[in-house]
């Protein structure tokens, strides 16, 4: 019962931030819109406006547990969510009663819940990794102590199937997991799912299960044309793609997809929140399964590819003018990364490239224009000398 000496319910409408509180927000608004201008090493897509949705940031909304089995907590976007994995299944070659998957935080996530399906389906699996995987791979291994061995790759960045085969050959008595890149970090190299099949078929190792990492590359292959084998219609048993890379998002996410009757194996009922327990957090983020699907709908297949192909023409774009003053720019197929030897120092200091031991890439995805790439092969030239 309310008695005279309650206190008054603070007002949160009216509350407004102290000056320097206030004055810290601007400064941070500030450095974030000049940086964005010179971030063109990494594969966040900046070119976004999800202003149609910022009304839903006044509900406290939570997508905990399986988009597809419903929850007690309704405050949710699982209908949603669950239509952003059938527009994915559709991309990834599977049909969509075949099909199950979840709104996840990132790329790294979908990794970890396609490995671990594969450690539960074979307990004594070995994965098998290329030295160009992701870092965040080695970590959810140790996470999940499942046995690993790392494969060689080529000079591209791709795996050595070669080496994938003779280290499955001396471990056939246990099932092998290979952990495909679908798009390295470094160079956008493709681990072929045909030709790992073929080393499976080759070992004759029925029992074996192929999980793809298309963090970046799965929103670029379905808008290719004659893209390499690397979805689930090629052999994979689950895919892990981000959604802050290609699409573009304010919030990291992405989307975890398998076979179904993979995570049938290990979903259980919780009683307390109504809800399967499919999924590897509990509390959801339920705004960014909104933004796949607005970005989704907005664009449609036609406008993506429209977008792929953009991204793509600027790269061979910078590719050639690189090459053309003198710096040894490569790219892989159908790859919108354009790699070349590490710059000077002073390169370095101006633009937010990603660099790996010798080599540094930048990644012309759609959001970064003509202009800065001008900009940035001008300052390429300067440093090394040489007349455009
Ligand atoms: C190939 C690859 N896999 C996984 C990841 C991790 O994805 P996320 O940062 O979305 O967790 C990245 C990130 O760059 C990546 O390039």
């Amino acid at each position: 019962m309310r008695t005279e000496t309650t206190l008054p319910e603070p007002d949160v409408s009216t509350a407004v931030l102290d000056q320097r509180s206030a004055a810290k927000l601007d400064a941070l608004y500030e450095r974030l819109t000049s940086e964005r201008k010179v971030s063109i090493g990494y594969p966040c897509n900046q070119q976004f406006d999800y202003a149609p949705l910022y009304r839903f940031m006044e509900f406290a909304v939570n997508n905990l547990g399986d988009p597809f089995s419903g929850s007690n907590f309704r405050m949710n976007t699982h209908d949603f969510e669950r239509e952003v994995i059938m527009t994915f299944a559709r991309l990834t070659g599977i049909r969509g009663e075949d099909c199950w998957g979840y709104v996840t935080n990132g790329g790294t996530e979908g990794n970890m819940y396609g490995l671990y399906l594969a450690r539960e389906l074979y307990p004594d699996g070995i994965v098998y990794f290329s030295e160009d995987t992701h870092y965040s791979v080695s970590k959810i291994l140790r996470l999940q102590h499942t046995r690993n061995i790392m494969i060689r790759s080529d000079h591209t960045g791709e795996m050595d199937y070669r080496d994938l085969e003779e280290s499955i050959r001396i471990h056939r008595d246990v099932p092998p997991i290979v952990f495909a890149n679908v798009g390295t970090t470094m160079t956008g190299a493709i681990d072929r799912l045909d030709r790992i099949r073929e080393v499976l078929e080759r070992q004759c190792t029925p029992n074996a299960y192929i999980h793809v990492d298309a963090a970046f590359s799965g929103m670029i292959l379905p808008f290719v044309d004659d893209p390499p084998p690397w979805h689930f219609g090629a052999g994979a048993d689950s895919i892990s793609i981000s959604g802050h890379k290609m699409i573009g998002s304010p919030l990291p996410c992405g989307v975890a997809m398998v076979r179904k009757t993979h995570m049938e194996r290990i979903s259980r009922s919780v009683e307390y929140v109504g809800a399967l327990d499919t999924t590897i957090s509990g509390s959801r983020n339920a705004i960014t399964p909104l933004m796949l699907w607005y970005a989704l709908r907005l664009h449609g297949d036609d406008g993506f590819r429209e977008l792929v192909g953009e991204s793509l023409r600027k790269a061979a774009y910078v590719e050639k003018a690189l090459k053309e003053i003198g710096v040894g720019a490569w790219r892989n197929p159908d790859s919108v990364i354009v790699v070349f030897p590490r710059p000077a120092a002073s390169i370095l200091d101006k633009w937010i490239l990603a660099s790996s031991g010798d080599i540094s890439h930048l990644i012309a995805l759609p959001g970064v224009s003509w202009d800065t790439l001008d900009e940035f092969i001008d300052d390429m030239q300067r440093e090394t000398g040489t007349a455009a």
